[in-house]
């Protein structure tokens, strides 16, 4: 590069910094031991004696001038208002805000879930989402016939006729008792999905969190207690529960949990459909043919499981009407949890 040139790109350098440590970067980039200047002197050795001397004192003066530039400069920034004479810090500069995020609410209220349980001596489990056709129904006594296995209930993986998308947590206390003994007590939140047409209540992916405790001489009376103390943690001491008879193939007997409405403590409303009652979770004693299943030896433990739905808890806890909104990434949104 000729010495024109350069001296046309350190002025341009100049007068973009506007900071000490862009003026020290200009002088190393020009005036460093490999700086542009420093390769122009390295140059003049290879150049013809007569040429010599004539671009030797050009380079000089190129030279003596940056640093004088740089000199003025660093003198104009110095003495900027707000900058600090001593340090050369501009104390006036605003600072880069960093927004510190949020926990996202579904996040948010499993973690307040999870901590319920866990005070109660339950541990966190997870479990993989691409989960065997096995686990995820037949050892828990679903039946081939069952309308949930059909294509149209539950994501099966192309070319692996035996792996799905787990449409349920469930299929975790399969695993956990394959591998290990009673007592256990056990609770597992993740992801789960079902090919459901999108719409205010319903998305293809969701997250549940399962929970199951097995012992000796554990009693429906247990699940209650349990329940009862996890729905005042999470909906408030005053709320009332009621259990109702269902059907579940992996429990017998089978319930649906319901707490009173918290909109309407119970009186009727349209969050709760004038009944008074949201339902909250299903529930029941494990079968014992899913103690089979995992080899357990008949007769020797009883144990109770429930399953709940994250998102319809976040929704009834803090008035969402619409589940399509934890996942659009609105900050707008996300900002008020
Ligand atoms: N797995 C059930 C579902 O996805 C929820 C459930 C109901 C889990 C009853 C349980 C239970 O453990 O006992 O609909």
């Amino acid at each position: 590069m000729d010495i024109q040139s350069i001296q046309a790109q350190i002025e341009n350098d100049l007068s973009a910094a506007t900071s000490l440590p862009a003026l020290e970067e200009i002088r190393v980039k020009y005036l460093g031991r490999k700086g542009l200047v420093s390769e122009l002197t390295g140059s003049i050795a290879g150049l013809p004696v007569e040429q010599r001397g004539q671009f030797g004192q050009q380079v000089n003066a190129l030279k003596n001038k940056l640093q004088g530039f740089l000199e003025a400069k660093e003198k104009t920034l110095k003495t900027q208002p707000g900058v600090s004479q001593k340090t050369g810090v501009d104390i006036g500069m605003p600072g880069i805000a960093r927004e510190p995020g949020s926990v996202h609410p579904i996040t948010r209220i499993i973690d307040e879930i999870c901590a319920v349980f866990t005070r109660m001596g339950f541990s966190v489990v997870s479990g993989p989402e691409v989960e065997t056709e096995y686990n995820n129904f037949t050892g828990l006594n679903i039946p081939l016939e069952h309308p949930s296995r059909d294509a149209f209930d539950t994501f099966y993986l192309k070319n692996y006729s035996k792996l799905l998308l787990r449409s349920h947590t469930s299929p975790v206390q399969v695993r956990v008792m394959k591998t290990q003994k009673p007592p256990l007590a056990v609770i597992v939140p993740g992801r789960v999905y079902r090919p459901d047409a999108v719409d205010a209540s319903h998305l293809f992916m969701f997250h549940q969190i399962e929970g199951f405790l097995v012992d000796e001489n554990i009693r429906f009376s247990d699940l209650k207690g349990v329940l009862e103390l996890f729905a005042k943690s999470v909906f408030g001491q005053e709320i009332k529960m009621r259990f109702r008879p269902h059907f579940f193939p992996f429990t017998e007997p089978s319930v649906e949990v319901d707490i009173s409405c918290i909109i309407c403590k119970g009186k009727g409303c349209s969050v709760c459909g004038r009944k008074g009652w949201l339902e909250i979770l299903g529930a029941g004693m494990i079968h014992p043919n899913v103690f089979k299943q995992v080899g357990y030896k008949a007769g020797l433990y009883t144990g109770f499981a429930f399953g709940m739905g994250v998102e319809r808890i976040a929704m009834l806890k803090y008035g969402i009407n619409d589940i399509r909104l934890f996942f659009e990434n609105d900050l707008r949104f996300l900002k008020q949890f």
